[in-house]
Order: structure tokens, then C-alpha cells, then sequence
């Protein structure tokens, strides 16, 4: 059977665990002179209905440090769902590529394109969920902290895509996820319903509050990201009135444990939802969080051929 990497909530933790230690070792592997061709001859069509600077090139890298090729399909070629039926698009570019990346509005489509496609199919953020993020940024987290066990993880912000992506990792992971966004912005009921039933499993706590200082308290890792993803755009100056007491500045980042790192998915809304002090200050990990993108996501591919 084809796997597909369409959400961390399908991963078991052993899955999980093992994908990123195998990225952590491909990691040190490419620094220390380069990776064997594990993928020689893969092609990955990427479809993008978005703008992407990490997603994009970071996949393309991966592709050619394990000897194999990407195309990009940017939105106005393909008009997913639209020029082409989600389905029709999936079984036509099935028969070219060996492996589908998608970035898409709708997590439906992703779904769609995964039940249609008959090669994998890797979900590079939709409106649901971002795994891929994820994956970096727990490989990051167990860099810097040895594991995620037991560890504070701190979300501050909207409960967006890599809110919920984080939540599962870390709930699949076994460390302690507590987030703080305004009423009326929390993560999906149904995907915090899921996270409570792998946190029994991993023994995580989980917090959903509203005060950002509460949230911070005792914190190892500080994670924010923007207050308006993409697709949000008509609902930005709402958003901006709502947000500011959730901004990642040096007094909120001082009420968390001495040694927290502050990490962002990126592109970061600099004096927005971040300051400058703090994406450029000692606690920062926003750079080698963006760059282990590319080490995380040659896991997820070496995983999704079955090598590795
Ligand atoms: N973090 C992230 O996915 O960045 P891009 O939107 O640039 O791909
Ligand atoms: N939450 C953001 C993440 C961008 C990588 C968005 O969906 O726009």
C-alpha cells in the first residue's frame, strides 16, 4: 500500500520518532560531505495553490540532495479544482511523478488527492493542518532539548494550521502543549478532542487558555506564527485589533524559563505577532528551525519510498 504523509494525527509516535532521528542522522550525513542517491530517478510533482519560499525550495533541495528531481505547478497552471476536477488532476499526474507535494486551500483536496493518486501524496499546508512544519520543528526542539518528553511547549497566537500540527506532534510525542489565543481563535474543537486522546496515550498535559503570560510560564519553547494566514487575507484589520496583547516581544519572552527558544514557522510579520529584538536576539531559532526543513522533509520522503 502507498503511504501517504497527509497529517502527523495518522503517524504513530514510534513513526514519528523514527523519521525524525533518520532526518537528524541524513542532517549530519549531507554536512559531513552528502547523502547516498536514495531516491535516484524519483521525480516529485509539487502543486502549489499558494506562495511559498521554505515549502517550495526546501522540497526541491531534498529531492536533488537524495538523487532525485521536483517540478513546480504553480496555481495558475494547474487551477486545482477548477480548471480540473481535484481528481482528474491527481490520476493524470500519477502517471508522470512518483511522488505528489500539495499545498492547498482546502484540506479536503489534499484528502481528495491523496484517495485519487495512486503514489504518495505529502501535505504541504492546507487550511487544517501543516505536518511537514511540524516535523522540523519537533526535529529542531530535539536538537536543542534532547526530546520532547515531558518538555513545555508554548504556542502564543492564532490556532491556525501549524498550531495544530504542533499540538499533535507534541501530544503524539509526549511533551506538554499549552496555548494561549484570543476567544474566538482557538484550534478546531475536534482537532483538540483528538490531540486529549494521544496525550493519554504519551502521558502529554494539555493547556488551552487565553492569557499569553500564564502560557509562557515555565516554558521551554516559545512558538508563534501569524495572526492572518494565507486565504484570511479579508479578515487582517479585524485581526490586527485583536492580536496585539499575543505579540512574542523581550517581556514576554523574559516570563518563560531562562532557557527557552523562540521559534516561528515563517515568513514572520516583523512587529506583528514578533519583534525584531526577539527574531534576531539569543533565543531565536527561527533560521535553523526554517533550515531543518530540508532535512525533515528528506525523512518524510526517504519514509514515504520505504528506504531509510
Ligand atoms: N513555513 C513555511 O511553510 O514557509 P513557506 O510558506 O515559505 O513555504
Ligand atoms: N499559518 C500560515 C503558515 C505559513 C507557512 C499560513 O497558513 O499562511
Amino acid at each position: 500500500m502507498k503511504k501517504d504523509f497527509v497529517s502527523i494525527a495518522d503517524q504513530t509516535p514510534e513513526e514519528i520518532q523514527s523519521i525524525l532521528d533518520l532526518s537528524i542522522r541524513l542532517k549530519k550525513e549531507w554536512k559531513s560531505g552528502g547523502n547516498p542517491p536514495l531516491l535516484q530517478k524519483k521525480v516529485m510533482g509539487m502543486i502549489f495553490q499558494k506562495p511559498s519560499l521554505r515549502t517550495r525550495v526546501s522540497f526541491d533541495m531534498a529531492m536533488r540532495h537524495l538523487g532525485g528531481d521536483a517540478l513546480y505547478l504553480s496555481p495558475n497552471e494547474i487551477g486545482l479544482g477548477q480548471r480540473e476536477s481535484v481528481a482528474d488532476v491527481a490520476r493524470v499526474l500519477a502517471g508522470y511523478v512518483d511522488v505528489i507535494m500539495a499545498r492547498v486551500f482546502a484540506h479536503e483536496h489534499i484528502l481528495e488527492l491523496a484517495r485519487w493518486a495512486d503514489v504518495p501524496v505529502v501535505n504541504g499546508l492546507s487550511d487544517y493542518d501543516h505536518p511537514c512544519q511540524a516535523m522540523a520543528d519537533a526535529m529542531t526542539i530535539q536538537e536543542e532539548f534532547g526530546n520532547l518528553k515531558g518538555l513545555n511547549i508554548t504556542f502564543v497566537g492564532d490556532g491556525n494550521n501549524v498550531a495544530t500540527s504542533l499540538l499533535q506532534i507534541v501530544a503524539k510525542l509526549g511533551g506538554n502543549f499549552t496555548i494561549a489565543t484570543p476567544a474566538g481563535y482557538e484550534i478546531k474543537p475536534a482537532a483538540i478532542q483528538q490531540a486529549q486522546s494521544f496525550a493519554k496515550v504519551s502521558g502529554s498535559q494539555l493547556n488551552f487558555i487565553q492569557d499569553p503570560h500564564a502560557a509562557v510560564k515555565g516554558a521551554k519553547v516559545i512558538y508563534t506564527d501569524t495572526w492572518t494566514s494565507m486565504g484570511q487575507e479579508a479578515e487582517t484589520q479585524e485581526r490586527l485589533k485583536v492580536f496585539p496583547p499575543y505579540q512574542v516581544n523581550s517581556q514576554l519572552v523574559a516570563e518563560a524559563d531562562a532557557d527557552a527558544i523562540v521559534m516561528h514557522c515563517l515568513p514572520a510579520h516583523r512587529g506583528q505577532e514578533l519583534t525584531d529584538e526577539v527574531a534576531d536576539g539569543s533565543h531565536s531559532r527561527i533560521f535553523p528551525q526554517a533550515h531543518n526543513r530540508l532535512h525533515a522533509q528528506k525523512g518524510i520522503l526517504v519514509r514515504v519510498f520505504g528506504k531509510g
